[in-house]
């Protein structure tokens, strides 16, 4: 079976062939954070016309990348939601479209099971059940997945996404939009003994957890640097980004491994933008060696938003398959709520 998917809920059009017997054919992603840098953050109406530009001619590609026609498409998947109204429009009302014309059902699928299910398109690929950090731009999550759609939910931010900390901090720190990826590179380059930031509700006794103080804690300690030393040098910003992450990583790890103990679980499956992170990578790669547990993560060019996890979860989700032409979208949407397979 040969499934089309289609992201497009932010501000990374994407698109991709799975197919269920020879798995991922080709994927095309079109990348809108160059448009939205000069105003240092996504403009969200900016972001839903860059999608209609850019979703047929990926799409063209991808076919040929493949060497498929519209022809031998069994299926259309396109994220439903979250993310945002006009954005998810163009996607779903393409994907609806061209269904409508070829004659074949549509698959709806959640933003969040695309990403939690991509470390299965990596090579070795963890097998049910395992427990999944869950790190994007809008949600930190950790969950016991049992099979596609059996999540429960055991942790989560009660504030700041790990993602959305990354970027305000980037953000105050000077550095362009999006900062997240920029500001971790800056980090790799800092000492790890210079400043430390605190630990976040580390020892709060449950899973949940809380990045947005980090941002005011970065805030207070910059100013005091520069009430002290004037002006903040490069060496001085890195040595600031530095501490930044370790106690993003620190608070991750420790969490995903006491949620990995209260669950009874021995696989981590980490996904979402921060799971490209280097130093969270290596930490929890270090703690796995220790503790022999297995971690898996998804190839790296698939960590952020694209298009072969929403074909991928299409594909397992085919029972859910719609006949396309009334549709909707889902801006807001529960994980959690989605039925089992
Ligand atoms: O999963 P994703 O692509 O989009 C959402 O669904 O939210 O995640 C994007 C987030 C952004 O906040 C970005 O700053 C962060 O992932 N991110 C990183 C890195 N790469 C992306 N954060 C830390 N280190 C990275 N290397
Ligand atoms: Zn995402």
């Amino acid at each position: 079976m040969l499934v089309l998917g289609i992201e497009s809920s932010c501000d990374e059009t994407g698109v991709a062939l799975y197919d269920t017997e020879h798995g991922l054919l080709a994927h095309q992603l079109h990348t809108q954070m160059a448009m939205h840098a000069e105003y240092g953050g996504v403009v969200p109406e900016l972001a839903s016309r860059d999608h209609i530009r850019r979703a047929i001619p990926l799409t063209e590609a991808c076919l040929a990348d493949a060497g498929k026609t519209l022809a031998d498409l069994d299926a259309i998947a396109y994220t439903q939601g979250p993310g945002l109204g006009g954005a998810l429009m163009v996607g779903a009302s393409m994907a609806n479209a061209l269904a409508f014309g070829l004659n074949i059902p549509v698959i709806p699928v959640h933003h969040l099971e695309g990403h939690l299910l991509s470390p299965l398109l990596a090579d070795p690929k963890p097998e049910f059940p395992f427990l999944a950090l869950l790190v994007s731009g809008g949600h930190t999550q950790l969950m016991a997945v049992r099979g596609v759609g059996d999540y429960e939910i055991l942790g989560e931010t009660v504030d700041d996404a790990a993602g959305e900390a990354f970027d305000k901090t980037a953000k105050l720190l000077g550095l362009p939009y999006p900062g997240g990826p920029l500001l971790s590179k800056l980090a790799e380059s800092g000492s790890p003994d210079r400043f430390t930031l605190p630990r976040p509700m580390l020892h709060s006794g449950n899973l949940d957890m809380s990045f947005s103080g980090l941002k005011t804690a970065v805030l207070t300690m910059t100013k005091q640097v520069e009430a002290e030393h004037g002006e903040i040098d490069e060496q001085t910003r890195m040595d600031i980004c530095r501490a930044f992450q370790e106690a993003i990583v620190e608070v991750l790890v420790k969490k995903s491994l006491a949620a990995m103990k209260q669950a009874g679980m021995k696989r981590l499956v980490v996904a979402g933008g921060v799971g490209a992170n280097k130093q969270l990578r290596a930490a929890l790669n270090d703690a796995a060696a220790l503790k022999r547990f297995e971690v898996f993560y998804p190839p790296l060019a698939l960590c952020t938003d694209n298009g072969a996890m929403i074909a991928f979860a299409g594909a397992m989700r085919v029972k859910y398959a719609e006949q396309p032409g009334s549709f909707s979208i889902k801006p807001r949407w529960d994980l959690s709520s989605l039925p089992a397979v």
